[in-house]
Order: C-alpha cells, then sequence, then structure tokens
C-alpha cells in the first residue's frame, strides 16, 4: 500500500503538490448563506443537493445556515452522510432492487430517509422490506416536469402512484418532487424564467391536485442552481434542491454570477517543449472535460486546448510565454461534480493558506 503524504494546515496554497482540488472556504461559505438568505426572504426551504461535495462536512456547513436537510443521489452517497452526522436526508433519485433497498432500511434507523419513486413494483419493494424490518420510510412521487429523465406524468399517474404509498405499510407519503433539469444551464435569462415557471406550476397543480383527492401533500420539492430565484417564487413550492451553487463552476460561471467561483484545480507546468506550448499535469484523470475544456485562471494569453490521461496541453500567447516548468497554475473545471469524484481530499483554503486537507467521502459511491 502505497503512502499518501497530506500537506500540514498552514501551507501556502502555492506549494500544494498538484494535482489538487483547491476550495476557496470563505467563498464557498459565502455561496451557502446567499442562496439561504434569499430562501429565508422568500419563505423557502433549502435541501441543498450533496452531490456536489459528497463530504459531510459541507452538508454541515449547510445545515448550520438554515438548510432543512439535504439531498443525496445515492445510497452510498447517503451513507457517507448518516455517518457523518446528518439525520435528514430526500434521496431524490429511485432507489431499486433488494441490496440497495436494504441498505435504505438500515439507514432508516439512524436518519429520517425519504425516497422518490416513479414506479409501483418499486413501491411495493420498499413496502415489503420496511414492514420486514419494522422501520418507517418517507416517499415523494418523483413528476416528470420537462426533463423527460425519471419521473411519471402529473394527474392520474402521480395520484395513482400517491394513493398506493398511502395504503403500503412501512411507508410515509410525503409529497412530490420534479427537477427542472432541462432548463436550470440555459444561458437565456428570459427562457430560463419561461420554462422554469412553467415545470414548477407543474409540480405545483400535481400536488394540489393530490390534496384535491385527499393526499396531504407536505413536499414540493424542486430546482436547480440554475432556477433557485425562478422556482423558488412559484407558490406552492416547499424546498429548493440546489447544489452546484456551493462551488460553482465554469458551466454555470455561463449561466450567472449569482454565486461565486470556489473550485479550482492546482496545476503545474511540467513541459514546455516549444515556443507557444506549455503541459501541465492535469489530464482527464484530474479534470473532467464532459461540459468542455477547463479554463485557466487569471493568465492572460493561456489556453487550454486539449487534455489527454495525465496532461494538460496549453497554448500560450504574450505574458502568458512566460510561464516555464514548475510554474503552478489555476484551472476552473467546467463541470464541478465530475471533477470532484476524482479525488480522495479537498484542499480547503482559507487567506491563501492551507485550512485542512477534508476526505471527499462519497467520491466514487455511485452505487
Ligand atoms: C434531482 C436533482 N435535484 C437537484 C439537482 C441540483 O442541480 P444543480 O447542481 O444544478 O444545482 C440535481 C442535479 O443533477 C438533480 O439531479
Amino acid at each position: 500500500m502505497p503512502f499518501e503524504y497530506l500537506p500540514l494546515p498552514g501551507t501556502p496554497v502555492e506549494e500544494l503538490d498538484t494535482p489538487a482540488l483547491v476550495i476557496d472556504m470563505a467563498v464557498a461559505e459565502a455561496n451557502i448563506n446567499k442562496l439561504q438568505k434569499w430562501a429565508d426572504r422568500n419563505k423557502m426551504g433549502v435541501r441543498p443537493h450533496a452531490k456536489t461535495h459528497k463530504t459531510p462536512l459541507f452538508a454541515h456547513k449547510q445545515l448550520a445556515a438554515g438548510a432543512i436537510g439535504i439531498c443525496c443521489a445515492k445510497v452510498g452517497e447517503a451513507e457517507v452522510m448518516v455517518a457523518g452526522g446528518v439525520r435528514e436526508i430526500l434521496i431524490a433519485n429511485q432507489v431499486v432492487g433488494p441490496t440497495k433497498i436494504a441498505r435504505l432500511m438500515a439507514l432508516a434507523g439512524d436518519a429520517n430517509i425519504t425516497v422518490a419513486v416513479d414506479d409501483t413494483s418499486n413501491v411495493k419493494e420498499l413496502s415489503q422490506a420496511a414492514s420486514a424490518t419494522g422501520r418507517e420510510i418517507g416517499v415523494i412521487v418523483e413528476v416528470d416536469t420537462g426533463m423527460h429523465r425519471c419521473g411519471v406524468e402529473p394527474g392520474a399517474p402521480t395520484r395513482k402512484l400517491a394513493r398506493l404509498i398511502t395504503s403500503s405499510p412501512g411507508l410515509r407519503f410525503d409529497g412530490v418532487m420534479g427537477y427542472e433539469g432541462h432548463v436550470v444551464a440555459r444561458r437565456d435569462l428570459e427562457e430560463r424564467k419561461t420554462e422554469a415557471t412553467a415545470s414548477a406550476k407543474m409540480l405545483v397543480d400535481a400536488a394540489d391536485d393530490l390534496r384535491k383527492a385527499g393526499l396531504p401533500v407536505k413536499v414540493v420539492s424542486a430546482a436547480g442552481t440554475g432556477t433557485y430565484n425562478i422556482t423558488g417564487t412559484v407558490k406552492g413550492i416547499t424546498d429548493l434542491q440546489c447544489g452546484s451553487y456551493i462551488f460553482m463552476d465554469g458551466d454555470y460561471l455561463e449561466v450567472f454570477k449569482d454565486f461565486s467561483s470556489a473550485l479550482t484545480v492546482l496545476a503545474t507546468v511540467i513541459s514546455r517543449p516549444v515556443t507557444g506550448r506549455a503541459v501541465t499535469d492535469t489530464g482527464i484523470k484530474a479534470i473532467s472535460v464532459d461540459r468542455g475544456l477547463p479554463k485557466v485562471v487569471g493568465i492572460e494569453g493561456a489556453k487550454v486546448v486539449g487534455l489527454s490521461e495525465e496532461h494538460g496541453r496549453l497554448e500560450v500567447t504574450g505574458a502568458a510565454e512566460k510561464l516555464k516548468v514548475g510554474d503552478k497554475i489555476r484551472l476552473l473545471p467546467m463541470h464541478g461534480d465530475t471533477t470532484i469524484n476524482l479525488y480522495s481530499h479537498y484542499a480547503c483554503v482559507r487567506d491563501g493558506k492551507l485550512e485542512a486537507m477534508v476526505e471527499i467521502a462519497g467520491r466514487g459511491r455511485s452505487r
């Protein structure tokens, strides 16, 4: 087993070994507080999605600021959060099959667990497992509000599932969720407003329809970072599931600047083979490229033009020609969540110095 050498608190950021996933803690905390204050003013709950940070430390910061609970995408993520002391979790996704459901029931012994469903057979297997273990879990119906991923249609299909949940032993019907993922990163504000409002109204109408049918609906949960202040102003929505806002990434920074960039990858220039080209130690094993190539931060004339497994190829012109082997530079990933998933630790930095190396305990836990 090889050693892992972790730097000590107080280490200046530019002395960290690379590639390093650097979090500016003051910026992350400001983002947490900004969303929470907006939500408080608008009497809206915040249920941040932990799929972004995958780490109890940040979940606790969100809860301390006033979040009503957190969302997870997978049972594996929820296990990490419960082990880290989080007690209110919505798995905003389907949990299917006996293995995962057994783990879900184990978690329900230590935390209030709610899960999304969109299928009758899944409701039945959840109910059987809850009855067998004598535990209760919350269940919400996922409604397809236009993303066309998971979710049932509003109206009769939603009513049918909600009724089944209500009559199923071991299950507590909590409400509905919908995720307008097809519009959260839409660059055009007017388009984002129109489409996110339509999605939110579809969800609120589905909830009202259930109430008319005599089914009490407590939770009407929706939104991502790019729609927090659109979905969050639609009457009837109860809480927001934003995730990326905590760190922001290059993609979301092209949508808006409501939150600031807290996450960069520190890289080292390892080669200057010819004029006009610099090569870093950050390839696709250090930065994801599913939403495009990373951007060089703060160096005029330096542009990432390609990544291979362990190398980043930069075009350098003008002032950037001064870059030399051994220099450290910062890269902004276009997609934070998938980049974070590549690292074992965050280098959490305050005022340019390392505060702590924090384990990304939920990293890789996609089961
Ligand atoms: C169900 C659900 N809710 C909320 C979010 C949070 O979105 P964002 O990272 O855009 O804030 C996601 C993101 O994929 C999601 O899948």
